[in-house]
């Protein structure tokens, strides 16, 4: 069985879909804990389904290592197999890359390596394309640079705002961390193999 810490800053609609997801005893991963850098409302998800949780205040990006010292004392306790950082809207320190990956992995609503960044959204919309979509990847020092273990496209339709086109990215965003995880448990997927499209 698969352990998995999941970190989140919002509202943690891909935390809950997981947490659904592996409350079905043939899901081969469990979540053991949930962290995140504020009260965010998702941590509501994890009390309902009886997971436990921290919260790390993001003190600024000044503290960013103290933080990134604090969430690794967290996780040594936990000792889970994967964090999946799930909405958690923070750079991870080196200092955690490091000691985590590759077995750190990350969702974004965009079709990387097309829009990284914090406002994968915002900036497609900008971009005015006609398809963006939602990748799961392994975390590295950049800003969503790392391997991409699964992506998948979704159309941007006429009169889409910024709201409308993430909740129809967010479901393909869920289906696909819940099938990333499932396969890395089952051995189907192999984080050290992964490499950079
Ligand atoms: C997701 O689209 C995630 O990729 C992005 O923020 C959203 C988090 O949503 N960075 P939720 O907290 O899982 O509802």
């Amino acid at each position: 069985m698969l352990t998995v810490a999941v970190l989140i800053s919002g509202a943690g609609s891909n935390l809950r879909a997981l947490l659904e997801a592996a409350s079905d005893p043939a899901f081969p991963a469990r979540v053991i804990v949930v962290g995140a850098d504020r009260e965010a409302s998702g941590l509501a998800h994890a009390e309902e389904f009886g997971i436990p949780s921290f919260v790390i205040p993001w003190a600024g990006a000044a503290q960013r290592e103290a933080w990134g010292d604090e969430l690794l004392a967290h996780l040594e306790v936990w000792k889970p197999d994967l964090v999946v950082l799930s909405g958690l809207m923070r750079l991870l320190p080196p200092a955690v890359v490091a000691a985590w990956a590759p077995r750190l992995i990350n969702t974004h609503p965009a079709y990387l390596p097309e829009f990284p960044g914090a406002h994968g959204v915002r900036d497609a919309l900008a971009a005015g394309v006609s398809q963006t979509g939602a990748s799961v990847i392994v975390v590295d020092d950049g800003v969503d640079s790392g391997p991409i273990l699964a992506r998948e496209r979704v159309s941007v339709l006429p009169g889409d705002d910024e709201n409308t086109l993430h909740d129809r990215i967010k479901p393909v965003e869920r289906r696909l961390l819940i099938d990333v995880v499932r396969r890395i448990a089952v051995g189907e997927l192999d984080l050290a193999a992964a490499s950079t499209i």
